[in-house]
This record gives C-alpha cells, sequence and structure tokens, in this order.
C-alpha cells in the first residue's frame, strides 16, 4: 500500500472513529458495586498506583493506543503526550507500521516522546511484524513496552485488509525472544476469551490488555470503508470488556491484565478494576474530549476524572487497588448467566 493511501486510512479510522464512538448501553451498567456506608480511611489515605513487573503507573489509567502516520495524527499524538504528561499518566501510541515503511512518518510518532521525555511510552505494532523490526519501534519512542496488537476481525472487515494469520502466534513469540522489553499482546475493542489469554500466557507472555466491545468498534469503522457496507451483521462481534473481564477473572491465569474498551466515565474505570483489571486504557473517549473540548480542557477533565477514581474508591473502603479486587459486587443476570455457562467450559489455570 502506498504511503497516501495509508495516510488517508489513518485520518479515516480517526474520523469514523469519533463518528461511530458507542455512547448507549453497555456492560458496564450491568455491574453493581456494593456500597459500604462507614468507611475506614479517608480520602487522602487512598493509593491506586499500580505496580507491575516491569514498572509502575502512578494510576490506573492509560492513554491507549490510536493514532501516527499523518498530519492531523502528528497534531492528535502531540496534544496526547501532553495530555499523558500532566495528569501523570502512561500513553500508547498507535500502530507504527506506517513509520517502519517511510521514515517520513517517524516525527508523528516520535514527537509522542519528544513532548514527555520521562513518561511511560509503549509502542505499537502488528503481530504480523518481523521481530527486527518491532526492535526499530521500541526504538524509535525509547518505549518501555511494546504493544502487540491483534485485530483480526479489523484486518478480515476492512477491504484492503490483511488476511495472512497462521503465523500470528510464533510471530509474537519471536518478537518476545528477541527484544528486551515487555510485550503486551493487545486487542483493539473486540475482547478476549480466557482461551486467547490462555494461549497467550502459554508463550511466557506477562501483560494482555484484553479491549473489548463497548466504545470505538472497529467492525462498525471498516464496515462505514466497505464500498457496499455489507457486512453490518458483524457490528455487535466479540467480547464486550466486561465479559472479557470474567473471561480472565474465570480463568484465573497468572497474568497481568490491562483493560480498555468503551470506558467512559471514572465508575466504569473502577468497575473494570474490581473485576481483575490493574489499568484501565481510555481510546474513544479521551479522543472525542480533545476534538470537542482542546488540550487545556481535557488536561483539567482527565485530573478530574482520576480524582474521581479516588472518591468511588473511598465509597468502597478500598485504600489501595488491592483492597478494589475484594469489592462486593452484583451482575445483571445476564451477565451471570454469561459467567455460569462459560464457567462449565473454562479451566481455570492456576
Ligand atoms: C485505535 N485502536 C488501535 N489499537 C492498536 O493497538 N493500534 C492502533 O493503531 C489503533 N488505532 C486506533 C485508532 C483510533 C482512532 C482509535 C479510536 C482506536 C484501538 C484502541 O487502542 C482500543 O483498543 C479501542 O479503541 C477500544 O477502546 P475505546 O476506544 O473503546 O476506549
Amino acid at each position: 500500500m502506498d504511503d497516501s493511501l495509508r495516510s488517508r486510512r489513518k485520518n479515516e479510522h480517526i474520523q469514523l472513529a469519533l463518528d461511530t464512538y458507542q455512547t448507549a448501553g453497555t456492560d458496564f451498567d450491568k455491574v453493581q458495586l456494593i456500597h459500604q456506608s462507614i468507611p475506614s480511611i479517608n480520602k487522602n489515605q487512598i493509593d491506586l498506583s499500580a505496580r507491575f513487573p516491569h514498572f509502575t503507573f502512578k494510576y490506573p489509567l492509560y492513554i491507549n493506543a490510536m493514532t501516527g502516520g499523518s498530519e492531523r495524527a502528528t497534531e492528535i499524538n502531540k496534544q496526547l503526550a501532553q495530555i499523558a504528561k500532566a495528569c501523570e499518566i502512561p500513553m500508547a501510541v498507535g500502530s507504527t507500521h506506517s513509520a517502519l515503511k517511510d521514515p517520513n512518518a517517524a516525527s508523528s510518532f516520535t514527537i509522542v516522546r519528544d513532548a514527555h521525555p520521562d513518561g511511560i511510552i509503549f509502542s505499537n505494532v502488528g503481530a504480523d511484524i518481523p521481530y527486527e523490526k518491532a526492535k526499530k519501534s521500541i526504538e524509535l519512542l525509547n518505549a518501555d513496552a511494546l504493544q502487540i496488537h491483534v485485530n483480526a476481525p479489523q484486518e478480515l472487515i476492512m477491504p484492503e485488509g490483511d488476511t495472512q494469520f497462521e503465523n500470528w502466534l510464533t510471530n509474537i513469540q519471536e518478537i518476545q525472544e528477541n527484544i528486551d522489553v515487555p510485550v503486551i499482546i493487545k486487542e483493539v475493542g473486540f475482547g478476549m476469551s480466557a482461551e486467547t489469554i490462555q494461549k497467550i500466557k502459554d508463550i511466557g507472555i506477562q501483560y494482555v490488555d484484553i479491549s473489548g466491545r463497548g466504545g470505538t468498534n472497529f467492525a462498525i469503522i471498516e464496515n462505514e470503508r466497505r464500498p457496499l457496507k455489507d457486512m453490518a451483521f458483524l457490528n455487535q462481534w466479540g467480547q464486550s470488556t466486561i465479559q472479557s473481564l470474567l473471561e480472565a477473572k474465570l480463568l484465573n491465569a497468572d497474568i497481568n491484565i490491562l483493560a480498555s474498551g468503551g470506558v467512559k466515565n471514572p465508575l466504569d474505570a473502577i468497575k473494570a478494576l474490581v473485576l481483575g483489571a490493574q489499568a484501565v486504557g481510555l481510546s474513544g473517549y479521551i479522543l472525542k474530549y480533545l476534538e470537542e473540548s482542546g488540550v487545556d480542557e481535557t488536561i483539567e477533565h482527565m485530573k478530574q476524572f482520576i480524582e474521581q477514581m479516588h472518591v468511588i474508591a473511598n465509597l468502597l473502603n478500598a485504600s489501595q487497588l488491592s483492597d478494589l479486587k475484594s469489592v462486593g459486587y452484583v451482575l445483571s443476570p445476564d451477565l451471570q448467566t454469561y459467567v455460569d455457562q462459560r464457567s462449565k467450559v473454562i479451566h481455570r489455570s492456576n
């Protein structure tokens, strides 16, 4: 694909993500947390920092992979990095394939490291990339981790998609063996099953981002890009973020779970943490806020978002992330049915 086509696709993705972002009733609304009337901690005693084997997030929140590779993407990446810096949260860039193919596209990514020199930054590639290129992607940003996105539905629906999947798993393993930052296997909004998480753990990967359905929907986005728009029957494909977290919980695998997909407010974020995530990623929500309100207001909004996560933790009497894991919750009947049916076939891995 030539560079102008790739850059045009980047801009289409940004615009369609903004236009089609799902806002109505998600599975987050089907989880009720149990209130505690007599907290034993004060708000200023709450520390929600997330400790991972390779880094610590000051807050359990990060800006997830979106873009790079066009002029519009450069400006967005710069602003997202400014937000990440001001709010002291990590940030992932979008797929760096464009920069790996065309050096002129590199600055749309390096601008992130320039704007946020000391931040935790994740680079991003697809599962088909040779490990030498994965290394270059990490070097480009001096990245702290490498997200490898797994986006089969997107590739299959997108008119110009790459549908060679047979080597994905062995290639992921090869990348992981040849780089010296951790690999995060990341969905793009279709969620992950217990079987997928087990497969990833079995090849020695320590991090997954289960990125589920509920916000940005690449089935809808890519169908919009099809001349006949003839694949709308896949609009609801995949597991929601909550279902994916329930899958991970049933599996109980010793792996670090990052959650993203449709997180739209601090309560959604806390629900994901209660259900086992160690940090929560935002893409479509923050992109939309930035587009509508600009960088300064988005910084203020995100600071409030983080502050309000602490308010909810206080209401749940949780002074740290690990306390959230024992918070009580009730699932809607359909989510409970999902758990009942899946628990019969998911074998706990430890
Ligand atoms: C994305 N996402 C994404 N993910 C990835 O791993 N590599 C990428 O290049 C992109 N590109 C991209 C572009 C745009 C405009 C958006 C909005 C999203 C997917 C993203 O990281 C996330 O997994 C999903 O968007 C689901 O989260 P939200 O948007 O519902 O919070």
